[in-house]
């Protein structure tokens, strides 16, 4: 795998905090169903996890959005549920309610059954779509590999599926903290071996989406999230210098965490709208690249409207960083939807680069 910096390396530079012409951009879920070029590959697919676990679709669906836009990174296509179904959950999609578990973990011995799956065996299509991504892009812009956070993937491994309460893992996590604590554990050995797996096979930067850390109460947070998204930020081996593959680690609901999260070792903190960019520079003390945040909502709104959004996210995060734009990647502050429109999708990602040229400082 070529270790030249890709092209277009803005996005790996603004993860180094250095300086850039212009703020690199890309979206969650920029791969998806509000293109109609994404439900024609699925279609022919057949599903979703046909499309995920074949190496040649994924590797199309990934490219789709950067074929329409001016993005300036690539991300994996593929989900966070893959490390559980690996693990022997066995996971399947039910039209219009999101992703389920066959076998959900309800006791203490389901969870002593748990093993890190082999990531060049059960999980070698993720590793074969890296591969394969890599080699499509051709060296054009960044891969960004991912997994799911240890809390969020054992919400969905304890729920056995998407919940309004977390009723089931919050209780685990009360009642038995020694065996969620178990859990955890070797759900982050499998987080850590996936991310590094994605690494070896060409990944250029890593993000972590700890979707549902903002559902726990502070105390529970430090015990049963933070703390594995710190065990990560130490010990994912990633290299050194020109040499490193920056960690981002995303979170929704994470502003009354950020001081922590910027210490904890990884390149990057992922942030959604509740908190203004400007406030998580200062929070952040320059310990970290700041990825976020703009409400995906905003793509409802007319172009002009996102346009002014987007430059609010730009001025607000140059003033609370000192007056200068290095350290800033913008995306989205959660993923897009099925129901957004493409053309708005365009407006969003050339206002960010059009913008940012413009008042470079
Ligand atoms: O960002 C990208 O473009 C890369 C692809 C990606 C997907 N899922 C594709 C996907 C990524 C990074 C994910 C991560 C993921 N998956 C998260 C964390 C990020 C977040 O959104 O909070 C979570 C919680 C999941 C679990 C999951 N998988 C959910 C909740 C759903 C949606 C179910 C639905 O029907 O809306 C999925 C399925 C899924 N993963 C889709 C896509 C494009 C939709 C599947 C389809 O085509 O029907």
């Amino acid at each position: 795998m070529s270790t030249e910096p890709p092209r277009n390396d803005r996005f790996l530079r603004a993860l180094r905090r250095e300086p850039v012409d212009r703020t690199p951009v890309w979206l969650m879920r920029q791969a998806g169903r509000y293109l109609p070029e994404y439900r024609a590959t699925r279609a022919q697919a057949g599903s979703f996890l046909n499309l995920a676990k074949n190496p040649e679709l994924a590797c199309e669906v990934t490219l789709q959005p950067l074929r329409r836009f001016p993005l300036d990174a690539a991300i994996l296509f593929s989900d966070i549920l893959t490390v559980p179904d690996a693990m022997g959950l066995g996971l399947y999609f039910v039209d219009g309610e999101g992703p389920k578990f066959e076998r959900p973990i309800s006791s203490a011995a389901d969870i002593d059954r748990l093993a890190v799956p082999d990531m060049e065996g059960e999980l070698r299509y993720v590793m074969d779509a890296v591969r394969t991504i890599r080699r499509e892009l051709d060296g054009s812009v960044p891969l960004i590999g991912f997994s799911g956070s240890p809390w969020t993937l054992a919400c969905y491994m304890v729920e056995g599926g998407g919940s309004s309460n977390y009723a089931k893992v919050k209780s685990l996590a009360m009642n038995d903290p020694a065996a969620m604590h178990r859990l955890l554990e070797v759900t982050t050995d499998a987080v850590i071996a996936y991310l590094s797996a994605q690494r070896a096979a060409g990944a250029q930067a890593l993000q972590v989406f700890d979707t549902w850390g903002g559902v726990l109460s502070p105390a529970m947070y430090r015990e049963f999230s933070l703390r594995y998204l710190q065990r990560i930020a130490a010990e994912l081996p990633r290299g050194d210098g020109a040499d490193n593959t920056p960690l981002i680690l995303f979170g929704k609901g994470n502003a009354g965490y950020l001081e922590d999260l910027a210490v904890c070792g990884a390149e990057a903190v992922g942030v959604d709208w509740t908190v203004e960019l400007g406030e998580a520079a200062r929070r952040t003390r320059g310990n970290v690249a700041i990825q976020g945040n703009l409400d995906p909502v905003a793509l409802y709104a007319q172009p002009d409207a996102i346009r002014h959004a987007v430059g609010h996210a730009l001025d607000s995060y140059a003033i609370g960083n000192g007056g200068s734009r290095e350290g800033h990647v913008f995306n989205l502050g959660h993923g897009l939807s099925p129901d957004m429109q493409p053309e708005h999708v365009a407006v969003l990602v050339n206002a960010v680069h059009e913008l940012s040229a413009q008042r470079q400082i």
